[in-house]
C-alpha cells in the first residue's frame, strides 16, 4: 500500500487537502511514526515522500461510507450516494438527493461512524448565495451545532459553517500566496471572510502589515476572534470593498470569483506601481484565463495563472497574478 510520510504538525493540513482532492485512502488506517505519519493515498501528491509499505487494512465494515452503508440502502440508492463531501473542522456537509433524502439520517449516523472525526453532519440545501456566498444547511446526525474550529497550515480557525463562507478546497491557494509574499509587504485582503488568507500569510510572515476587508458581520467577528486566537497583528475593517480608498499596497488578493471584477477599480487605485493582483474569476473550463483575462483591464499586466479549484462540470475557478504596470 501506498503512504505518504508527512511531518506530524502537517499532518492535517495534508490530510484535509487530500480529502478534498479526493485522494485519500480510507482502505487502510493513518499511521504514526515517530515525528512523522503515515497518510494512505491513492496516488502521488504534490512532492511528498511516498512510502510503499504493508499495512493491516481497516474493519471492512467502516472502510468507506459507501460500505457501510450497504446493509441498509438498497443496490439503486447505494448507486445515488454522493460519497464525496467537505469536513470543516469536525463537521461534515453532505449532499443527499432526492431519492436519499428518507435515509439522510442513516448516511449522517453512518458517516459519524466512519470519520471519527466529525461530530455533526449537515446536508445542503442550496449553493452558496447571497452577497455573503453563504449555504442553507439542514441538520441530519451527530450534534446539531454549526460552529467549529478548523486547523490548516499550522493555525486554528473558528467558524460558524452557516453564517459564513469558507471552503477547505482553497487551502493550497492560500499556501501558494503565502510562499509567493516577500518580507515586510503592505497587503489587502479584499473579500476575507473569516479571515484564511490573511491569517496564512500572517503565520509565515509575522513582519508584514495586512489589511483584510469584509462585508458580513458575523465573518468579520470570526476573523477578528481568529485574529486574537493565533495572537496575529492584522488589521479587519468589516464594510463593503467598494467603499475601500487605502492606497499604496505592495500585494492585494480578490477571493470573490463571481464578481471580482467589479472591484478592479478599487483594487488598482490601492496597489503600488508594480504591486502584485492575485484575481479569482469562475469560467468556463475551455480557454479559462483567456475567458478571464477579457475582463482585466489595461495597465495589469499577467505573470502567472492557474486553476485553483474545479467548480463543477464544465466551469473552473481561475487565479490571474498580475502586476500593476
Ligand atoms: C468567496 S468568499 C471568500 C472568503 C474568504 N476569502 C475565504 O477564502 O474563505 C467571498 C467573501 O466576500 C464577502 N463579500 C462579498 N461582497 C463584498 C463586498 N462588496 N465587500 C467586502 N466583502 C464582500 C462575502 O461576504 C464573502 O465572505
Amino acid at each position: 500500500m501506498r503512504f505518504l510520510k508527512i511531518l506530524k504538525n502537517q499532518g492535517e493540513q495534508v490530510r484535509q487537502e487530500l480529502i478534498a482532492s479526493n485522494l485519500l485512502s480510507n482502505d487502510y488506517p493513518i499511521i504514526a511514526e515517530g515525528q512523522f505519519i503515515l497518510i494512505p493515498v491513492k496516488s502521488h501528491y504534490k512532492d511528498y515522500a511516498v512510502v510503499e509499505m504493508d499495512a493491516e487494512k481497516r474493519p471492512p465494515q467502516y472502510a468507506t461510507l459507501k460500505e457501510s452503508l450497504k446493509d441498509i440502502l438498497t443496490e439503486e440508492q447505494l448507486n445515488d450516494l454522493v460519497t464525496s463531501f467537505d469536513i470543516i473542522g469536525d463537521i461534515a456537509i453532505v449532499e443527499i438527493p432526492e431519492s436519499l433524502k428518507s435515509e439522510e439520517n442513516q448516511i449522517g449516523k453512518a458517516l459519524l461512524k466512519v470519520h471519527k472525526n466529525v461530530n455533526c453532519v449537515f446536508k445542503k440545501l442550496s449553493a452558496m448565495e447571497g452577497e455573503y456566498r453563504i449555504r442553507k444547511l439542514s441538520h441530519i446526525a451527530g450534534e446539531n451545532r454549526t460552529e467549529t474550529t478548523y486547523r490548516e497550515h499550522g493555525i486554528d480557525m473558528k467558524l460558524d459553517v452557516s453564517k459564513a463562507y469558507f471552503s477547505v478546497r482553497l487551502s493550497h491557494e492560500r499556501g501558494r500566496i503565502a510562499d509567493l509574499v516577500k518580507p515586510r509587504e503592505k497587503i489587502l485582503v479584499l473579500f476575507a471572510g473569516v479571515g484564511p488568507f490573511a491569517l496564512v500569510i500572517a503565520k509565515k510572515h509575522p513582519d508584514c502589515r495586512i489589511t483584510a476587508v469584509e462585508l458580513n458581520p458575523e465573518a468579520v467577528r470570526y476573523m477578528k476572534e481568529n485574529i486574537a486566537l493565533n495572537r496575529f497583528n492584522i488589521e479587519a475593517i468589516e464594510g463593503d470593498a467598494k467603499q475601500f480608498a487605502g492606497t499604496g499596497y505592495d500585494r492585494i488578493i480578490m477571493p470573490l470569483p463571481h464578481s471580482a471584477h467589479e472591484f478592479l477599480d478599487v483594487a488598482i487605485k490601492a496597489a503600488k506601481p508594480r504591486a502584485t493582483i492575485h484575481y479569482y474569476a469562475i469560467v468556463g473550463s475551455e480557454d479559462p484565463v483567456e475567458n478571464a483575462m477579457q475582463k482585466i483591464p489595461p495597465g495589469l499586466k499577467l505573470v502567472s495563472s492557474k486553476i485553483a479549484r474545479p467548480y463543477s462540470a464544465d466551469l473552473v475557478q481561475v487565479v490571474l497574478d498580475m502586476i500593476k504596470s
